[in-house]
């Protein structure tokens, strides 16, 4: 379907949530000026504190909702913790909220590995330099690294660091949700059992 038809079209009616993110996700891209794959991620550690930050979505399907991250960050300890997480969309340009929760697993070393070697060569020294989440003496102190880790990997790969990799939400609850005149809009959420294919679809109030 072409977006103009997509934007039109009643997405209550749809019956598989990955599709109908997908489509989202598509039109996002189409419309926001910036990282339409930006979510909101919700953790909450051993001290029952819930805390949350942007990360990139690298990729969906029927298995989860993929993020990469360095794994001794702040959220990184968090999920080590207590491996559930949450994500929130917001496109504003559409008006449209995305949210999904559920147990969080760690990405195939072959996965991450894959995904590190498409990045830029200067993200991939950044992976290396930055201690994520810890305390950061000067900008200076950064740079240093940088230079340190760019001349360390002067010549050949720059191989995946240990502590960097990516963390998989399998979704039990994926909740659309589109504006709608004078604050009635649609919701609908899609349920499952942890490792349940099938999915049952519920309409909310607004
Ligand atoms: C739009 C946007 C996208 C971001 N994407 C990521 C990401 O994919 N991975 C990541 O580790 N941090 C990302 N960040 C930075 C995080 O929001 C956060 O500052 C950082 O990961 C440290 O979080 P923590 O201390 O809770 O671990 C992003 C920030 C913004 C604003």
């Amino acid at each position: 379907m072409a977006s103009t038809e997509l934007r039109k079209a009643d997405f209550t009616t749809r019956q598989d949530p990955l599709p109908l993110f997908g489509d989202w996700l598509d039109e996002a891209g189409e419309a926001e000026p910036n990282d339409p794959n930006a979510a909101a991620l919700a953790t909450c550690g051993a001290d029952g504190l819930p805390d949350v930050r942007m990360v990139l979505l690298k990729g969906f399907d029927a298995r989860g909702f993929v993020f990469y991250t360095n794994f001794e960050s702040r959220k990184g300890e968090e999920l080590r913790e207590n491996m559930q997480a949450a994500m929130c969309f917001h496109w504003k340009s559409l008006r449209r909220q995305v949210r999904l929760r559920g147990p969080v697993a760690q990405v195939s070393d072959a996965e991450a590995d894959e995904y590190f070697a498409s990045r830029a060569r200067a993200s991939r020294i950044g992976a290396w330099a930055s201690k994520q989440s810890r305390p950061l003496e000067s900008r200076f102190a950064l740079e240093k690294e940088v230079a340190k880790y760019t001349a360390k990997f002067a010549v050949g790969d720059i191989p995946r660091p240990p502590h960097w990799s990516g963390f998989r939400i399998a979704p039990v609850y994926i909740e659309f949700w589109k504006d709608g005149a004078f604050r009635l809009h649609d919701r609908i959420v899609f349920q499952r059992e942890p490792e349940e294919e099938v999915w049952t679809k519920t309409r909310l109030y607004p």
